[in-house]
């Protein structure tokens, strides 16, 4: 849920100040972008390098430097975010906040700032017991400024007690919470399967199909963007994870049908993954040698196939856990429309995306798509376009279902 969004992170100067290091590297990781402001007490802790490397941008510090005012003002600056966030932040820059002082730029973007901000307090137990630092986080909390933590444990001053900053998973579930809330599909779980499957042959070997794994990672970013908690079940591709996502990674039919169970109650299942139909009955343990005998001229092994288990089928089956919404997709090479309705009836889905996979198309593989959106005997042709596009135009037909009328 974080993704795409803008965070302006102030570091202060207490011990805490190097996890913030690891906070903007999992921000990043879930596809937000972060621009740093690092206080005096903030740089004797961690380096601007250390954290301009990490963030990908410049980081700010000093109020009256003037090639840093004409690049990015501290009023952009303090509003060119989605949330203002301060980890750590000391007793000192708590009271600082409280008191509406700007005598440095971190104070003056949090004084110019129209965002919300969220603080991660970090300091020793008596600091924070302090009813001094009371009255500042009550006047914060009053003003509507959120907090995550602080925690109790081992303190960097060698006591123990309440201080610690919370930890970075925490600070990151508490932006994607402020994030998700509002978001349309926020609270509601999606489930996506994308990529092929492939079944060993014997160690080396294995059949599979021709499927990138594009439209149906798309299709779990655009989810993940609305606010859906979003699980995308892949086989092996080369695009790489969507961010904000869980990805979980599997490569035979079998693994995508435990992981899918896995994953449930979701309330939406999107299965754009290319299946294989069959597996190999019993594949070889060891590599199957051209000739058994050394010789040349034997016969090539027959390999016998049995059927794999159908997970649209299986998902789209009457039960308690049986998703909401559950939608297929159908790869036609010849008579696109009419196989597609014939299998939304055969696996009881919900609705079925079908798109013509022949050769000619280039779709297979390519980054555009053309698909036709079958609901009950209702067929709309989408003209063509991206996958992403695709990806996001279902997925707004996704919320629509899901939040509007019944
Ligand atoms: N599918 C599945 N499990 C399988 C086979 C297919 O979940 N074992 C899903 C695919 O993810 C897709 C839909 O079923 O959403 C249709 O897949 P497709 O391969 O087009 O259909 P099949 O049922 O395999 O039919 P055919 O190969 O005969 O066209």
């Amino acid at each position: 849920m974080i993704l795409g969004k803008r965070i302006l992170l102030i570091v202060t100067g207490g011990i805490a100040a190097y996890k913030s290091l690891d906070l903007v590297r999992r921000l990043r990781e879930g596809g937000a972008s972060v621009r740093a402001i690092l206080t005096k007490g903030g740089a004797e802790f961690i380096t601007p390098l250390s954290l301009a490397a990490i963030s990908g941008e410049k980081v700010y510090g000093d109020l009256f430097s003037l090639t840093e005012e004409s690049e990015m003002g501290h009023i952009r600056l303090s509003r060119q975010a989605d949330l203002v966030v301060v980890a750590p932040a000391t007793a000192d820059f708590i009271a600082k906040m409280a008191m509406g002082l700007a005598d440095d730029l971190a104070s003056t973007a949090l004084l110019a700032t129209d965002k919300d901000v969220l603080i991660a307090p970090a300091m020793n137990e008596k600091m924070w017991q302090h009813p001094a630092t009371r009255r500042n986080m009550a006047a914060l909390e009053g003003r509507g400024v959120l907090s995550v933590g602080p925690g109790a444990g081992d303190l960097a001053c060698g006591e123990e007690g309440w201080g610690r900053m919370a930890e970075v998973s925490e600070i990151i579930e508490a932006i994607g919470a402020y994030f998700r809330t509002g978001a349309p599909l926020a609270g509601r779980r999606a489930l996506v399967t994308s990529g092929p499957t492939i079944e060993a042959i014997d160690p080396v070997r294995f059949i599979s199909n021709r499927s990138s794994g594009k439209q149906g990672h798309a299709i779990a970013q655009a989810l993940a963007r609305l606010g859906a908690e979003t699980t995308l079940i892949a086989g092996p591709v080369s695009v790489p994870d969507p961010a904000g996502v869980d990805v979980v990674h599997i490569e035979t039919a079998a693994e995508l049908l435990s992981a899918c169970e896995e994953a449930l109650p979701v309330e939406v299942a999107v299965c754009a993954a290319a299946v294989s139909d069959w597996r190999v009955k019993n594949p070889a343990t060891r590599k199957i040698k051209k000739s058994a005998a050394g010789k040349k001229g034997d016969k090539p092994p027959v390999i016998a196939l049995e059927e794999n288990p159908d997970i649209l089928a299986r998902l789209s089956a009457p039960g308690n856990m049986r998703p909401a919404l559950v939608i297929g997709f159908a790869a036609e090479t010849e008579d696109c429309v009419e196989n597609a309705k014939a299998k939304l009836a055969a696996k009881g889905c919900d609705w079925i995306v079908a798109n013509d996979v022949s050769a000619a198309t280039g779709i297979l593989g390519g980054d555009d798509n053309i698909v036709h959106l079958i609901i009950g005997s209702d067929v709309e042709s989408w003209p063509k376009m991206s996958k992403q596009a695709v990806a996001e135009q279902l997925a707004t037909r996704i919320r629509d279902r899901l939040t509007g009328p019944p």
